[in-house]
């Protein structure tokens, strides 16, 4: 089924490579202005959970030699309140406005700004800074018994939170085999190598913003809003940005904060989050308590399926973990109940982290199909077969392209499944060896997009569109989609991304920016083809009907060959041309289709486990994967190592620690909060199908990247049961869950 072509699906290196690698790719927080214009801003957050800010005593702070000023709700009107819910223009990480009210929601809330002439002095400004609270009763432990509970009804993908479908007592009743346990993933956070960084400028009315964001568009919307000027006020520059995994999806306080100080004090502010910071200023992913029921007849058919979610979110910012929602489209069942039950507490906002609601969800779902599958004495490949659904469970409609049963026997042959053996069974040397496995899933987005297509004198091609590259390979993606339409070579595509300027893009979040730029880019090549094809036609050249190529500086058809600067008047010094599409897939209000778009894989991992110590490794991981046509064979797959290596470390490793009395994280930091290094990685063998979804967009691509990590954890803790017969039903696993119990 693959698409021969000369530039789709080849695996080439980055064309962002070398400026990455030689330090000249710049970051946010590394623009400086001319003589050190800029300030520096440090910000001073809530040490309580809860209350008013009754006063500030800035004498220590201000007698410091650089103190520049202070700001806070005190000095009024900074920054535009926002509406509740924001007003559909832009999505905000959070839905107060900062330095609006002397009120306190949680710990770390940025309440002042400290500027100064230079870093040093405005961190040690800031921390002289005396707050005096007010202090009421907060809610921050997980059981609060008066915390408000809550049960929205949508996701922000308008997915549908509280479902229920046939009879799930009747199916029970049915059912000979029923598995009910309650599974808990801990708090997590992003840990992106770049912190978020804003450097605002002011000119007149009209402000620059370099800021750390996976969306410039949105970035632009919400500072146009806060600082109340019109968006074309507003050029958000984002060109790299060192990974987001959803912290800088949604624009956060900090950013408007940035920008409404550089306004108040009428000179430059870069404004770089510490990595403390980073825990409580731009989201996390909330602890999780999933009650899962999944009831089977004696051939393993699904009779009733329940995943019941308790979790939280803060009083300002409405991101709900939804985990369920994998579980009411995966496998075919006709009763089923998915709840989401989210209390109110005064912590820290949540926001979409690495496959929000689908990895976690899976962790719980992939385990009790595990439990299941031993508790009827059936393989689990062959469970997940025998609840197979070619029909999206959600709404009955086809899947748009599925290939999921392929994707096990690849996936359990590479692995060796065959060589799994009874729960602890397995021993080699001092270890207890286990494999385990799990489906893996995730939506096809897309999002509308406008492309901007330019050929030059010189014959070099240039897109530009308001996307960004988080460090995806967006940049050598798009060259590649270009160069394929005009038949030559990615360098000979000038990529411009990373500016609000440029005609608008989505956000880089939910693995959608290929999928969304793919038929922006089709269509764009399309116009600026129409256009120089016209042009020799004027010039009275007779082009063939085939794909006009440009490549070696001219305009190609045929025998036709016409020097690039020929097709343009002397004075002119490039043709451009617009395109784009206004197409929404995945997400409520869009497109009216018959088919669903997801994208499917199956993960195996194998464990080892050192019988004395109970270190548990993973030396090798096996992902096949379903996810339409492959664009870059190098960066789709770093893309799934990336996932796969957050599926080790949200299984073994990544855990916040909340101090429950007073709601304060207790690790904000890399050396407390684990994340896998290469020591942790070993083999991984990842596949993809690379089967075109035409239905999808015109490059049959689905996008990729977050499913890599869906059923990552689940893979790992299956393989965890199998090699020990010790099921943990939280996250992570760590030796000490295992010790005790480890077979001698
Ligand atoms: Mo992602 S969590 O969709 O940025």
């Amino acid at each position: 089924m693959n698409v021969e072509s000369k530039v789709i699906g080849k695996p080439i290196s980055r064309v962002d490579g070398r400026l990455k690698t030689t330090g000249t790719a710049r970051y946010a927080a590394d623009n400086r202005l001319a003589e050190d214009r800029q300030l520096h801003g440090v910000l001073v957050k809530s040490s309580i959970a809860s209350g008013r800010i009754t006063g500030f005593d800035l004498s220590a702070a201000q007698s410091m030699p650089g103190f520049v000023r202070f700001l806070s709700h005190l000095d009024g009107g900074l920054i535009r309140r926002i509406k509740n819910p924001a007003d559909g223009t832009f999505a905000a990480g959070e839905e107060y406005t900062p330095f609006d009210r002397d009120q306190v929601h949680f710990v770390g809330q940025h309440i002042g700004l400290v500027l100064a002439q230079t870093l040093e002095v405005a961190e040690a400004a800031a921390k002289a800074v005396v707050v005096n609270y007010e202090a009421s009763t907060a809610k921050t432990e997980f059981d609060d018994p008066d915390a408000e509970v809550r049960q929205p009804s949508l996701y922000n993908t308008g997915e549908e939170l509280q479902v229920s479908r046939g009879d799930v007592e009747a199916g029970l009743v049915q059912a000979t085999h029923v598995v009910n346990a309650t599974y808990t993933t801990p708090i997590e956070h992003h840990n992106p190598i770049e912190p978020s960084a804003t450097l605002a400028v002011w000119n007149e009315d009209q402000v620059t913003v370099y800021d750390a964001t996976q969306g410039s568009v949105n970035d632009k919307n919400y500072v146009a809003f806060g600082m109340s000027v019109d968006p074309e006020n507003v050029r958000v520059l984002n060109p790299f940005i060192g990974g987001g995994f959803g912290c800088k999806g949604f624009t956060w306080p900090h950013t408007l904060i940035a920008a409404a100080a550089a306004r108040a004090v009428n000179q430059p502010v870069l404004l770089v989050l510490s990595r403390k910071d980073m825990y409580t200023s731009c989201g996390h992913r909330p602890h999780t308590e999933q009650e899962v029921t999944l009831a089977a007849n004696a051939d393993g058919v699904l009779t009733a399926t329940r995943h019941l979610t308790h979790s939280y979110r803060s009083p300002v910012g409405d991101h709900v973990e939804p985990c369920g929602v994998t579980t009411v489209m995966l496998y075919q069942c006709d009763n089923l109940e998915v709840s989401h039950n989210i209390r109110v507490l005064n912590r820290p906002s949540g926001t979409p982290l690495r496959s929000p609601g689908e990895a976690p969800g899976t962790f719980a779902l992939e385990s009790a199909m595990d439990e299941l599958a031993e508790n009827l004495g059936m393989d689990p490949v062959d469970l997940r077969r025998r609840n197979h659904t070619e029909i999206d469970q959600r709404n009955g409609r086809k899947w748009s392209s599925k290939h999921l049963l392929e994707c096990y026997d690849r996936g359990a042959e590479k692995i060796g499944w065959g060589r799994r053996k009874a729960p602890g069974q397995w021993r080699d040397g001092n270890d207890l060896v286990g494999l385990g496995m799990a489906t893996s899933c995730y939506p096809g987005y897309r999002m509308p997009a406008q492309t901007r297509l330019t050929l030059d004198r010189d014959g070099t091609l240039h897109v530009g569109v308001a996307v960004q590259d988080i460090g995806t390979g967006l940049y050598t993606v798009l060259a590649q989609m270009v160069a394929e339409r005009f038949g030559t070579s990615p360098e000979n595509v000038r990529v411009l991304i990373g500016d609000s300027d440029l005609p608008p893009g989505p956000l880089a979040g939910g693995s959608m920016t290929t999928a969304s730029v793919a038929a922006a880019v089709d269509d764009g090549c399309r116009a600026l083809s129409e256009k120089l094809r016209a042009r020799l036609v004027d010039m009275g050249h007779t082009p063939g009907n085939e794909p006009l190529v440009i490549d070696g500086g001219a305009l190609q058809s045929g025998p036709l060959s016409v020097p690039a600067a020929e097709v343009m008047p002397t004075d002119v010094h490039e043709i451009v041309a617009e395109g784009g599409s206004d197409d929404t897939y995945g997400f409520t209000g869009g497109v009216e289709t018959d088919k669903s778009f997801y994208s499917f894989g199956a993960i195996f991992a194998e464990v080892r486990i050192d019988r004395d110590f109970g270190i548990i490794r993973v030396p090798k991981m096996t992902g096949v994967f379903d996810v339409g046509r492959v664009i870059n064979a190098k960066t789709a797959r770093s893309q799934m190592l990336g996932g796969m290596t957050f599926g080790i470390g949200m299984a073994l490793m990544e855990e916040t620690f909340i101090d429950d009395k007073t709601g304060r994280f207790v690790n904000p930091s890399l050396g407390e909060y684990y994340v896998p290094v290469n020591a942790d990685v070993n083999e991984f063998d990842v596949e993809m199908l690379d089967i075109p979804d035409y239905d999808f967009n015109p490059f049959g691509a689905r996008g990729l990247g977050e499913i890599s990590n869906v059923g990552a954890s689940a893979a790992i803790a299956n393989a965890v049961y199998n090699a020990s017969g010790i099921r943990v039903r939280h996250l992570p696993i760590r030796l000490d869950d295992l010790l005790k119990d480890l077979p001698r």
